[in-house]
């Protein structure tokens, strides 16, 4: 039994492995695309999405729309993720802070290496890039498509952190949100 136990045993760990990566790369996909708003974390709004996050820094994909993702994460560290870009689309140019925006617009960036990212929104209208590894080459490109149409950054910029710039009043020229076509 002990000669033939212990293959067996390495065979079972082996399969454990496996089935744990698996479930893994499962939870990790659950997590980036289809996981649940929980609806206690948002509130009715006056607004085209009809919701506001008020759940504060709870982690979640849905979390803060509208505020920059990348400063807070890289000043909280811990369990934050660290994107390369990452905002939010809306539908008007002066949404607040907190509002939900579109989900299903189409974020692309192309970096100064040609190298082509696409995003797409959530529910939150939250889009994201995990760094995982990967650089941005600045400057960057960026455009947004939805239903077909597409809206275009005219000149290349110098940071993946979109919502420095396109906050609600709209800062460094910047007309406001990042809004559909
Ligand atoms: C004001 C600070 C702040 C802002 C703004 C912010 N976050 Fe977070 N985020 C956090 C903190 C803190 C955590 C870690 C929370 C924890 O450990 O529960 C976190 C964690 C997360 C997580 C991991 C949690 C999980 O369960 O998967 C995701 C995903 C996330 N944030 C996405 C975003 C996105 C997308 C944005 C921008 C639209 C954003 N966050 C904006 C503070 C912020
Ligand atoms: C450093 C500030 C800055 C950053 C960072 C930035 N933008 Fe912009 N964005 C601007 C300015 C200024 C304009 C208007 C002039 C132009 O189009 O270049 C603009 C315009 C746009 C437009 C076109 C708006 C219109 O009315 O047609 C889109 C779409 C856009 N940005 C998306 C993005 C995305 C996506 C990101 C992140 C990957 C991003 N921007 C990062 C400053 C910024």
């Amino acid at each position: 039994m002990k000669i033939a136990g212990k293959p067996l045993r390495i065979a079972v760990a082996l399969l454990a492995c496996l089935a744990l990566a698996g479930l893994s790369a499962l939870a990790l996909s659950a997590q980036e695309g289809s996981r649940p708003l929980n609806p206690s974390f948002v509130d009715k709004a006056d607004s085209p999405s009809g919701l506001k996050w008020i759940a504060g820094n709870r982690g979640s994909p849905y979390m803060h729309p509208g505020m920059s993702c990348i400063t807070c994460h890289n000043a909280s560290g811990g369990e934050a993720p660290s994107y390369l870009s990452a905002g939010t689309v809306y539908t008007k140019l002066n949404e607040a802070d907190n509002i939900l925006g579109v989900e299903g617009a189409v974020v692309q960036i192309t970096d100064a290496k040609g190298q082509i990212f696409k995003m797409t929104t959530n529910k939150a209208g939250n889009f994201f890039l995990r760094a995982g590894g990967a650089s941005l080459a600045l400057p960057i490109n960026a455009l947004v498509s939805f239903k077909g149409a597409e809206r275009k950054m005219l000149g290349a910029k110098q940071s993946g952190n979109c919502m420095l710039c396109h906050t609600a009043s709209g800062v460094g020229g910047a007309p406001g949100r990042i809004i559909v076509p």
